[in-house]
């Protein structure tokens, strides 16, 4: 059975090791927090582990996830170097979406595996993460001697690893937090219209969430270009004319931005002289400074 330690045992460093444990493939090791309370605490949710006061007082591990927040990954991996308290051939690794595994390059200059193991999953509240984790796809980028064990971990706990081209991670997640975010900002643009219509809340929520589920559900199954509808993609300039005269200055310059990249998505289907009187009905408003 491998050693698993865990520094920083928040709400993505509990959920793994309580994944971990429950596996009956690791044995927890020792938890670290930045408080002796914080990390008693972490191993009575884990159900296992012995809380540590210090990474200089760490026990020898197979694995160690440093699971602090991004900005500290660095410094934490800086101080576990100089105590010297992970061996040559075991592997650390991080959490972090957009950090690579060089945040790690102090313990990999010591001969630690060093590598990033990010889940696409949001660690709101551990028990209820816990719940729901199975599935989880987990990319893994960095030092390739360390793979084969993420790859083992990753499917222990119920996620699916898949690997990530070196350089990868900032392209990764800024796609994630497209998808991610950027769903949310639409969907706030679109109800703060739907209240321009004089619709009342749940009237805007049941035709906006039947709306945007169908069409993601679509652009899933049959790819975006295939899943377009709409009046640019049949080329109506005259109702994106009519939709802008409605739009606050903010919106509208939001709805220009989008509008003129889902013109580039449908232009196959556009002829020229279409294509051109679309991209002057989405110029936007410039103003003199
Ligand atoms: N939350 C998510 O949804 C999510 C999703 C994917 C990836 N991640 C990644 O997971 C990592 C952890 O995020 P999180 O949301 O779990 O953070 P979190 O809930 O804020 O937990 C951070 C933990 O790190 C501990 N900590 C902070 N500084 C430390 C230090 N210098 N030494 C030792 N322990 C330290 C904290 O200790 P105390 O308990 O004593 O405060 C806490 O237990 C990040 O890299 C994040 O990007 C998070």
């Amino acid at each position: 059975m491998l050693t698993l330690n865990i520094i920083g045992a928040g709400r993505l460093g509990k959920t793994l090791a309580k994944l971990a444990q429950r596996s009956g493939q690791y044995r927890i090791g020792a938890v670290v927090c930045r408080s002796l309370p914080a990390a008693q605490q972490a191993c009575a949710f884990i159900g296992a582990g012995q809380p540590c006061a210090s990474v200089q007082a760490l026990p020898a591990a197979n694995l160690t996830l440093l699971a602090v927040p991004d900005g500290a990954i660095a410094s934490v991996a800086a101080e576990l170097a100089a105590s010297g308290t992970l061996a040559a051939g075991s592997v650390a690794f991080h959490a972090s979406g957009v950090g690579e595994a060089a945040l790690l390059a102090p313990l990999a200059a010591a001969g630690v595996h060093c590598a990033s193991l990010h889940p696409a999953f949001s660690f709101a509240e551990p028990a209820r993460a816990a719940q729901g984790f199975a599935g989880t796809r987990c990319a893994l980028e960095g030092d390739a001697a360390a793979f084969p064990v993420l790859r083992d971990f990753a499917h222990a706990i119920g996620g699916v690893p898949f690997d990530l081209a070196p350089g990868g991670k900032a392209a990764y997640h800024a796609a994630l937090s497209i998808a991610s975010n950027y769903l949310v900002t639409l969907h706030d643009l679109a109800a703060r219209v739907a209240a321009q219509a004089g619709m009342a809340d749940e009237v805007a929520a049941a035709v906006l969430g039947g709306l945007m589920r169908q069409t993601l559900e679509n652009t899933l199954a049959l790819g975006p270009q295939a899943a377009l509808t709409g009046p640019i993609a049949r080329g109506d300039a005259g109702t994106v004319a009519r939709h802008r005269a409605v739009l606050l200055t903010a919106d509208d310059a939001l709805y220009c931005a989008l509008g003129r990249a889902t013109a580039t998505l449908a232009a196959d289907r556009l002829d020229a002289v279409t294509q051109t009187m679309l991209a002057q009905a989405l110029q936007p408003v410039l103003r003199a400074e």
